[in-house]
């Protein structure tokens, strides 16, 4: 047993939808383990997304990001819901957790996905398949499409050269949008390096997607992460498309140990790792930058269809707390049990709907925090 007693502030983000009740769920998975470890949490709440947009009119204040960088972590649950989904870009929920991982710093988002032995009959792969999953992605998070300049609604500058045209009624264009992707070089190197880092430890072998085919900014992301990779001759670098890089995932997921990518294709590509493990009911992640802070928040969304009804999956947010616990607290020790109670949990058939079974949110803590002390 660990006997390092140790007092830890950690911002609470509970935000829509199911946040609410899977961070009561991680809760009770923290507060028994620290009552056991002779550790202590201290919690501060600040509401997010629709909550913070309810309460305060935005999604996220600025005051509030303030004092969570003070913190020692901060753990979002999910946000979102179609109350809110009118909004401009800015006043969304969403727009709360970008401003939130723009103010963190935390420019890299590593997202495992790891399938549990008890579920390779959940994933939708073939069990040979499945079994083998076993990989990272290092998603670029404060860069790219999602924090691009200019962008824009209306009257673009597309549309007002042909404005003349359209006034003589020749021809009919409608509206118009758009968003830029830019990388700067020091943008893609300091994640790239992360990645080069994490794959020491894992398989060592870095696969890098890009649309370099099409896109400059892919071009340069390309170049910056084959600089990067001359430091780690013992870590072999693949560059894939990304249109190829999803094909490749469901194929054959186990050629893959680390995946780095920019921003919205480490999005999409996440979700599909989801479906890999079985469910993105299990998969957590961890936003980290190069100081501070860094946020944890599961991979799924905020499920509005079933909040409210104690039916959410809480097991992504149990592993993101065990993220947290080796990333941010630097408490593998804590780590590696919440990660061996979510495995009992599982082996003891324990399947929430999500998984094809029938066990509700209470049930799944109430075993989590069970197995935690009987592995321990
Ligand atoms: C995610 C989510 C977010 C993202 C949304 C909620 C803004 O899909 O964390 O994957 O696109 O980053
Ligand atoms: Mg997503």
């Amino acid at each position: 047993m660990n006997a390092t007693a140790h007092r830890y502030r950690i911002a609470l983000l509970p935000g829509d939808g199911i946040g609410p009740e899977v961070m009561a769920a991680g809760r009770r998975v923290m507060d028994d383990l620290a009552r056991r470890r002779g550790i202590a949490f201290e919690y501060a709440e600040y509401a997010i997304g629709g909550a913070a947009l309810d309460a305060h009119g935005v999604p996220l204040r600025p005051a509030d990001l303030d004092l969570m960088r003070s913190s020692d972590a901060v753990l979002l649950a999910a946000l979102g819901g179609p109350k809110w989904d009118t909004g401009p870009a800015n006043l969304r929920p969403e727009a709360g957790l970008l401003a939130l991982r723009k103010g963190l710093g935390a420019f890299a988002n590593l997202r495992p996905a790891r399938i549990f032995p008890d579920l390779v009959s959940a994933s939708k792969l073939k069990p040979e398949i499945a079994a083998r999953v076993d990989l990272i992605v290092f998603r670029e998070l404060t860069g790219g499409l999602y924090f691009g300049e200019p962008r824009g609604r209306g009257e673009g500058e597309r549309e007002k050269g042909r404005k003349g045209e359209r006034e003589k009624g020749k021809t009919a264009i409608g509206r118009t949008a758009y968003n830029t992707m830019i990388y700067s070089e020091e943008e893609i190197r300091r994640i790239a390096k992360m990645a080069f880092e994490a794959a020491r430890g894992r398989r060592k072998r870095v696969t890098s997607v890009d649309k370099a085919n099409v896109l400059e900014v892919s071009q340069l992301w390309r170049e910056v992460v084959t600089e990067v990779a001359r430091d780690y001759p013992d870590v072999e670098l693949l560059h894939l498309y990304v249109d190829n890089a999803a094909m490749q995932l469901v194929r054959d997921p186990g050629q893959f140990d680390v995946l780095l990518t920019e921003n919205l294709f480490g999005d999409i590509l996440s979700d599909l790792c989801a479906e890999l493990v079985g469910s993105i009911g299990l998969l957590p992640s961890a936003c980290l930058g190069a100081s501070g802070p860094g946020l944890f928040e599961p991979v799924h969304g905020s499920a509005p269809d079933i909040a409210g009804k104690g039916l959410a999956n809480p097991l992504a947010m149990f592993l993101t707390i065990a993220l947290m616990f080796r990333h941010g607290l630097k408490r593998p020790d804590l780590a590696d049990e919440v990660e061996r109670g979510v495995a009992g949990a599982l082996k003891s058939g324990l399947r929430t709907r999500d998984l094809g079974g029938a066990a509700g949110t209470a049930e799944v803590t109430e075993r989590v925090i069970q197995k935690i002390s009987e592995e321990a």
